[in-house]
């Protein structure tokens, strides 16, 4: 028999849904204008900032981006009171997943996430034939206790995405403490801070605070969501310098992009554009689940630029029926809650459109 092309934990990989281009579906749907309220991107658009220092930039294309990326990590290094060996930069933080996945998970070695949580990090662990355990969510926050308990001697990594996606929940930092106590040395806890610069509560921990501790805290930030600048693909993880110096052994060289650099770097000194899409996201928040509450359905609270609906019906069919009305959401069975819709928090036209939209659809699905 000829040998297998792959391993089974790749031929056993689902590949990540391709979403169409906006335009296809609009073209599918014979709908115009349609909003995407699907990805928790920064519906202000990007830094202004960034696009002038991106634009500026444009020039020098021809020549390969800074691997070291010098002046961003600087910038970041006293935007954070940090040194830059301590930061690894990444296309994105779903690149530095793939990067700690890569550096710290030998083949049969356990990784430990939450369910439901960001989908792409049981991907990333599957991919290099690692095992990955699951400890459901409790009371829709992580189960630290449980987490803990699930440590093996085969254990490598944690990932715990603070707050959680979709769940918008965060870890309280005495919970969190606490938890790094019952966590065997040589264990990797990876917070994931994506949706960071959202979060309103002061509750929780923040990985940055955990970087002289004793343990292996790598906290991971992104560029994607308050600053806007998701399709550049830029984000950056914070850890130990010995964790950054393996980390950058097998990283590409030239794994950022010259005009993610620059962006980034304008982007972090934006101050307004940041200012302007917290309250944006805080406005919207309160005039969603407000209306929605009326409506008669639950909005989950949330400390992100997201939230989920109970639909109290099929979410699928619900985000179908919204789709044909032009306003793209992300429907939850994928994250077994089936019966739930996630948006993303929008501009207020946008969140005016879908609020028509959702109470529409859930009018006609009454009179079914
Ligand atoms: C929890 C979480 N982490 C990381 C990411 C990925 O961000 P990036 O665009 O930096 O790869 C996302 C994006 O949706 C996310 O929800």
């Amino acid at each position: 028999m000829a040998k297998p092309l792959v391993a089974d934990y790749i031929q056993n990989l689902t590949p990540y849904p391709p979403g169409k281009p906006i335009e296809e579906l609009e073209r599918e749907y014979g709908v115009r204008n349609s909003i995407k309220l699907a990805s928790n991107e920064n519906a202000l658009g990007p830094s202004p900032k960034a696009v002038e220092a991106i634009k500026a930039a444009l020039g020098k294309l021809h020549r390969y981006p800074d691997g070291s990326g010098y002046y961003l990590k600087q910038g970041l290094s006293e935007k954070l009171g940090l040194s830059t060996e301590n930061i690894v930069l990444g296309n994105g933080s779903n690149e530095l997943i793939e990067l700690i996945v890569r550096t710290f998970l030998n083949p049969g070695d356990e990784a430990i996430s939450s369910d439901p949580t960001f989908l792409v990090y049981r991907k990333m662990v599957q991919a290099v034939g690692g095992r990955n355990i699951v400890v459901p969510l409790k009371e829709g926050s992580h189960d630290l206790v449980g987490i803990a308990k699930a440590v093996t001697a085969r254990t490598k990594v944690i990932f715990l995405d603070n707050p959680n996606n979709p769940m918008g929940t965060v870890v309280v930092k005495k919970a969190f403490e606490q938890f790094l106590k019952d966590i065997p040395p040589g264990v990797i806890v990876v917070a994931d801070e994506a949706y960071y610069d959202f979060v309103t509560t002061d509750s929780t921990f923040c990985g940055l605070d955990y970087l002289d501790s004793p343990y292996l805290v790598i906290t991971l930030r992104t560029f994607s969501k308050a600053y806007g600048l998701a399709g550049l693909r830029i984000g950056y993880g914070v850890m130990k310098k010995e964790l950054a110096e393996y980390i950058n052994r097998i990283r590409q060289p030239f794994n950022v992009n010259s005009l993610a650099q620059v962006g980034a770097l304008a982007a972090l000194s934006d101050e307004e554009h940041l200012a302007g899409t917290k309250k944006m996201v805080e406005e919207g928040l309160n005039y969603l689940t407000g209306e929605i509450g009326r409506l008669g359905y639950r909005c989950l609270p949330t400390q992100t630029n997201f939230f989920l609906i109970d639909t109290k019906t099929d979410g699928k069919a619900v985000y179908e029926n919204l789709l044909r009305k032009g306003v793209i959401v992300r429907p939850m069975h994928a994250y077994k809650l089936p019966d739930y819709i996630r948006i993303t928090v929008g501009l207020p036209a946008e969140n005016k459109r879908f609020l028509s939209a959702f109470k529409e659809v859930m009018e006609s699905r009454g009179r079914q």
